[in-house]
């Protein structure tokens, strides 16, 4: 036997046990372009935590990952701040403060990348990534596992980003 409040139960969950097949629905443009990508999982998940990517062409899903990208780095960049701000030692402060500037290093290409881009200028654009895209992982190499998360999403975005600005100019 059931306890009586089940089917009540099941009514009021039926909507969330349905969410996932829609939210699974991937629109032609962004399952192609996120096929070419190194991590195609990554990609979709990342692309629909933002509503307009489902009606994006190619050069919109760009633009979109370069402001994915753009908040990971500002988000890591206040990560690092307070875990310099909290470190004791003053070796760990360093660290940090090298990982701070490897990541600052990474907002003026973005920014270029985004002007070259908009000004459909795509593959220089796409050449603005050359030296940010190895910042993450030489800040996860000093910083170790706190920064490990944050270094393989911002790796994955800016890789994403490079490779659909790619994708728009052919
Ligand atoms: C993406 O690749 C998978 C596996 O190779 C394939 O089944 C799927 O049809 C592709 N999707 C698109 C939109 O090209
Ligand atoms: C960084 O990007 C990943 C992938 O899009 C996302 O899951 C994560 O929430 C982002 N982190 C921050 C702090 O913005
Ligand atoms: C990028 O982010 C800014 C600020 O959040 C927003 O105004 C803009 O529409 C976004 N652009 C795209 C292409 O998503
Ligand atoms: C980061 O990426 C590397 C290489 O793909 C992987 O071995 C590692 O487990 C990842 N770390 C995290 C915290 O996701």
């Amino acid at each position: 036997m059931y306890p009586p409040y089940l089917p009540l139960l099941l009514l009021f969950l039926l909507p969330f046990l349905f969410l996932p097949c829609f939210s699974a629905a991937v629109s032609e443009t962004m399952g192609k372009a996120c096929n070419q990508t190194l991590d195609s999982g990554f990609c979709i998940t990342s692309l629909q935590a933002v509503p307009k990517s489902d009606s994006a062409d190619l050069p919109g899903l760009a633009l979109i990952a370069l402001n994915l990208t753009y908040t990971n780095v500002t988000s890591s960049t206040t990560k690092l701040l307070a875990l310099q701000h909290e470190a004791t030692s003053p070796a760990i402060k360093n660290t940090f403060e090298a990982c701070l500037m490897l990541y600052e290093n990474i907002i003026q290409p973005l920014q270029w990348a985004s002007q070259f881009f908009v000004t459909r200028h795509y593959d220089v654009a796409k050449a603005m990534f050359a030296t940010p895209l190895f910042a993450p992982t030489n800040c996860a190499e000093i910083a170790g596992k706190v920064m490990e998360m944050d270094g393989n999403n911002t790796f994955f975005l800016m890789l994403m980003t490079r490779k659909f600005m790619e994708l728009s100019s052919s």
